[in-house]
């Protein structure tokens, strides 16, 4: 049996004029244009016009009359050049046409919910229901595809340097990664549960045991999170791992991956080489965020000691209680109206600040900083700050005349996250994102560990990662003081990937989760099975895991992660298309000895 077509809408070109080829797929658009009808009919690969005329065939016409958006059909005909002055320079086809000889209806559509054929806004919920025609629209089948040319890509370097891919499986034990574990009850074993893998970390780890150094894997992975733009409970990592190497083998491996993948896969996208590699300690000094987005400066600095000796009680207050001060310079915007600047305050409320100082510098970017007296600055803080105060402000934010000064004093995780988020929106606002570059960074040099707000000890990312072997006398001492052989890797302000050197050996690894609080027995429980594999010949090893969805993201240029994925979550969590998470039979929970609650 042939195919039921010889060539796709979208693959027509002038090349192909004066052959008769069938083609098949949906209507995109039908124009009755008097005695001609046209009828673009649209596939994967795009849109060509057919062109129906009476006088060739009366009946084809009568069929091409009752043709209606999203009808499936096959026409056959000639490849015409457009007549001159009617080609179409949207279109890859737009040079011709084909001439209708047969037409057949191969299924009929009802009318859609939405428009496919044009770049309209939809209800997000409508478009997840009918999620298979939403991905009929072009700018889904573009973020499809390249998310199949950036996999494709991914496998193909990774085969060309040796690695191999190994598939591990979904129905694992609990894995650390942070987050709640999607559970499956087992039918088998009353009250037990398998896992889904918040990634298949130890899995990795337990295949360099078994000597498959350069391994990766299109891994899918579960967490139970609440879904933010950026975040679904499944996604996608490349998940790889080397042994016998150090952080650089890692880093460079992924420097090379992600600079040939963007050059071949979106050459229109710019970055810069080499990747910075940029301490922990230092971007949070500098941008109040450990994975920051450096297409632009407005660097952050500390003004703590400044204004722990002034009278603004405000800020003595809040130094007082080992909150500090901190602020940036935002260029050129010392005019700001008094609505523009509730704006900057409203959106630094939003990130949980309790309030927003600004510092309105007057005059203009050449005027000399000496004097900026007090009554030159426009803010509730001037009448507390000297002249002198107010110059070593502006020195140490690498202000102008003209700047707008934006300060937050508070908690310091507090004061860090307000000013990272203001840093992009002030960006924003003065365009200073340039849209097709990809600013990827390297964060390395993080603390092993974390004190939380309970009170305890938690890595700073999982448990499996090294210690530099230097701190590892800190561990019994000091272990705040521990750095840990990680990196992140980052990307305009998002992180990509996570990695690290891990822990490959026994009497580290039981002493980081006595750290971290579990007793004996439950370190037994949870990781025996990785202990003892520590104990069998484990080389030296460490690895990374970009998110795919995340980097699909940043290359289609999409602002949510759902636009990336063909079928997502909601932010609640549901399938809305499959209507999921469903109740279940009676039967099914008898079977796997579940009971629900009443409540
Ligand atoms: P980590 O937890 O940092 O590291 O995850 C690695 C990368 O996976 C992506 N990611 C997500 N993407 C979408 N939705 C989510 N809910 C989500 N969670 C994570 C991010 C992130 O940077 N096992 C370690 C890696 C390693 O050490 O090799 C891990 O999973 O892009």
């Amino acid at each position: 049996m042939a195919a039921l077509r010889t060539h796709y809408c979208g693959e027509l070109r002038r090349e192909h004029v004066g052959q008769v080829v069938t083609i098949a797929g949906w209507v995109n658009r039908r124009r009755d244009h008097g005695g001609l009808i046209f009828i673009d009919l649209r596939d994967r690969e795009g849109i060509v016009q057919t062109v129906f005329n009476p006088d060739v065939s009366a009946a084809n016409h009568s069929v091409a009359s009752e043709l209606r958006n999203e009808y499936v059909v096959k026409v056959k005909g000639r490849v015409s050049l457009r007549p001159p002055g009617t080609e179409n320079p949207k279109l890859g086809t737009g040079d011709v046409e084909l001439i209708a000889e047969d037409v057949e209806i191969l299924n009929m559509a009802k009318t859609p919910p939405f428009y496919i054929n044009e770049e309209v806004e939809v209800e997000e919920p409508l478009r997840l229901k009918y999620r298979y025609l939403d991905l009929r629209r072009e700018r889904m089948q573009r973020n499809m595809i390249l998310r199949h040319r950036v996999v494709k890509f991914i496998r193909d370097f990774l085969d060309a340097r040796g690695f191999i891919e190994i598939e591990t499986p979904v129905l694992i034990k609990s894995t650390p990664e942070g987050a709640r574990d999607y559970l499956v009850p087992s039918r088998i074993h009353s009250g037990k549960f398998y896992a889904l893998p918040q990634s298949p970390q130890q899995l990795k780890q337990l295949l360099m045991v078994a000597g498959y150094d350069k391994y990766f894997q299109i891994a899918r992975c579960f967490r139970d999170e609440d879904p933010r733009a950026d975040r679904q409970p499944e996604f996608t990592q490349l998940d790889l791992e080397m042994s016998f190497v150090d952080e650089d083998d890692i880093l460079n491996l992924t420097e090379e991956l992600f600079t040939s993948l963007v050059q071949t896969v979106t050459p229109q996208k710019r970055l810069s080489k080499p990747f910075p590699r940029l301490s922990y300690a230092e971007v949070m000094e500098k941008y109040g965020s450990d994975k920051p987005d450096l297409r632009f400066g407005l660097e952050l600095a500390d003004l703590s000691d400044i204004f722990a000796s002034t009278e603004f009680s405000l800020f003595r207050s809040v130094l007082a209680e080992g909150g500090k001060v901190r602020g940036f310079a935002a260029p050129d915007c010392g005019s700001y109206s008094r609505s523009q600047l509730a704006e900057l305050t409203d959106f630094a409320r939003s990130r949980g600040a309790k309030g927003l100082v600004t510092m309105a510098l007057d005059g203009e970017p050449g005027e000399a900083l000496t004097d900026l007296t007090p009554d030159k600055v426009r803010s509730v803080a001037a009448k507390f700050l000297t002249a002198e105060q107010i110059v070593e402000i502006v020195k140490r934010l690498g202000a102008k005349r003209g700047d707008l000064l934006l300060i937050v004093a508070d908690k310091p995780k507090i004061v860090d996250a307000v000013l990272s988020a203001l840093r992009s929106e002030v960006a924003l606002r003065l365009g200073l994102v340039a849209p097709d570059l990809l600013a990827f960074a390297f964060i390395q040099d993080y603390p092993l560990f974390e004190w939380n707000e309970e009170g305890h000890w938690e890595p700073m990312h999982h448990p499996f990662t090294a210690p530099r072997s230097e701190d590892v006398p800190l561990l019994d001492t000091d272990p705040g003081k521990v750095r840990a052989r990680h990196y992140d890797f980052v990307c305009n302000g998002s992180e990509l990937s996570s990695g690290s050197i891990r822990i490959h050996n026994r009497e580290i690894q039981e002493k980081t989760f006595q750290i971290l609080g579990y007793s004996k027995e439950e370190t037994e429980e949870r990781f025996g099975h990785l202990l003892e594999a520590l104990e069998c010949g484990a080389p030296p090893h460490g690895g990374i895991a970009p998110g795919i969805d995340r980097l699909i993201m940043l290359l289609a240029g999409e602002e949510n992660i759902r636009e990336v994925i063909a079928f997502p979550k909601t932010q609640s969590a549901v399938d809305l298309m499959l209507d999921s998470p469903s109740h279940v039979s009676p039967e099914q929970l008898r079977e796997l000895h579940l009971k629900l609650s009443e409540d």
